[in-house]
């Protein structure tokens, strides 16, 4: 009788099997290279005027002690900014998205996917009891298709910039085409917050098209420079999620100083000028792209700025290289991306010198080929 595996034996050759791939995922200390890697598109982490707070934690889920009159005012702050009716803070995008997606298509019902849409819309796409099926990414036909055989309530989830491309949905257009088939558009703004639009108020709210969305799911841990979402739609959506979405009820509320600094965030962003630095240095990186770079890029005007580079090994090589040229970049490689589209991921902050952009510029023609 063969002996089974133990759990410890199998989680060891899963972890081998990472390794003998080369793409073992570890954790890496912060680094002091400079930055064209982080989130952080605004420099918000470093400069937000957070006020301090006494309150080092909520007590408990919003529904029993965590509630504030704090969150309620910071939600309608949120939701007026956004042009929503109403606004529901989470503790995560991660958060947001699989309590969203779980909880609001019931059985009968099919939600249509992006095929590069966030792990934490798949999971919780994963958890409903709709059917589901996946588009080509931003394919207006794949998505005709879909449609054309979707039964019930249908969802439709895209993102506003995808997070591993950076480019953008044909938003207007997916509109257009959902409206003839009576779906409801869920966005999620996670690389837009504070990136589209005059004020970083997202791709909705620069194409004035909110008002055609079922949900947008707004995310402050990246732009925002901070911790958190909001899921905006309207007041039936914030009651039933209050009720039904499992990831809101059954988890301790975000504290006192993580909802000033989600405060400060917006209120810096009515009032500084970052936005305008990072438009004006995301069209410097890409005028200085030569022809090999571009034969690479994948087209986009966000500040995710990526280059193909099939296989681990060498996307790898690229981001060492990149390294010991000073500049802090990720490889991003199978399962997170297509095996054959691995890819280094650049991304560009308002606070990169025009310098440090020639310098990322001349090493990644310097280290692709
Ligand atoms: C498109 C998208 N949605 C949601 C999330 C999750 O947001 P958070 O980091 O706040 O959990 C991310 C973060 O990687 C993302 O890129």
């Amino acid at each position: 009788m063969s002996k089974t595996q133990s759990l410890e034996e199998k989680l060891q050759l899963k972890l081998a099997l990472r390794k003998q791939n080369n793409s073992l995922r570890v954790l890496h200390d912060k680094s002091s290279l400079i930055d064209f890697c982080s989130n952080d598109y605004l420099g918000f982490s470093q400069t937000l005027n957070v006020k301090p707070s006494t309150l080092s934690g909520a007590t408990g889920s919003r529904l029993i002690s965590g509630n504030s009159s704090q969150f309620e005012q910071l939600e309608s702050k949120i939701a007026n900014f956004h042009q929503s009716e109403t606004a529901l803070i989470c503790n995560s995008g991660y958060d947001a998205n699989i309590g969203l997606f779980s909880c609001i298509a019931h059985k009968g019902d099919t939600i249509i996917y992006d095929q590069y849409i966030h792990a934490s819309i798949r999971d919780g796409i994963r958890l409903s009891k709709a059917r589901s099926f996946s588009f080509e990414h931003n394919s207006l036909p794949s998505l005709q298709k879909k449609l054309e055989q979707a039964s019930g309530n249908i969802i439709v989830a895209i993102e506003s910039i995808y997070s591993m491309d950076g480019d953008c949905a044909p938003l207007e257009e997916i509109i257009t085409l959902c409206e003839q088939y009576k779906a409801h558009i869920i966005l999620d703004e996670a690389h837009a917050m504070g990136v589209l639009g005059e004020k970083g108020e997202g791709l909705a709210q620069s194409l004035q098209l909110q008002d055609k969305l079922f949900a947008r799911v707004q995310t402050f841990g990246k732009a925002m420079g901070c911790h958190g979402a909001a899921i905006l739609g309207s007041e039936t959506l914030k009651n039933y999620l209050i009720n039904y979405s499992r990831s809101f009820i059954y988890s301790t509320a975000l504290a006192a100083h993580s909802l000033n600094s989600i405060n400060a965030a917006y209120t810096k962003l009515t009032s500084d000028d970052d936005i305008s630095n990072l438009h004006k240095n995301i069209s410097q990186f890409k005028s200085l792209l030569s022809d090999t770079l571009k034969s690479k890029w994948i087209e986009s005007e966000s500040p995710i700025q990526c280059f193909l580079i099939p296989g681990v090994d060498e996307a790898k090589r690229v981001e060492a290289g990149l390294q010991v040229k000073g500049l802090n970049s990720r490889a991003i490689l199978h399962p997170t991306v297509e095996e054959g589209k691995e890819r280094i991921r650049i991304c560009i902050h308002s606070f990169n010198s025009a310098q440090e952009i020639k310098l990322c510029i001349d090493s990644l023609e310097e280290l692709i080929k």
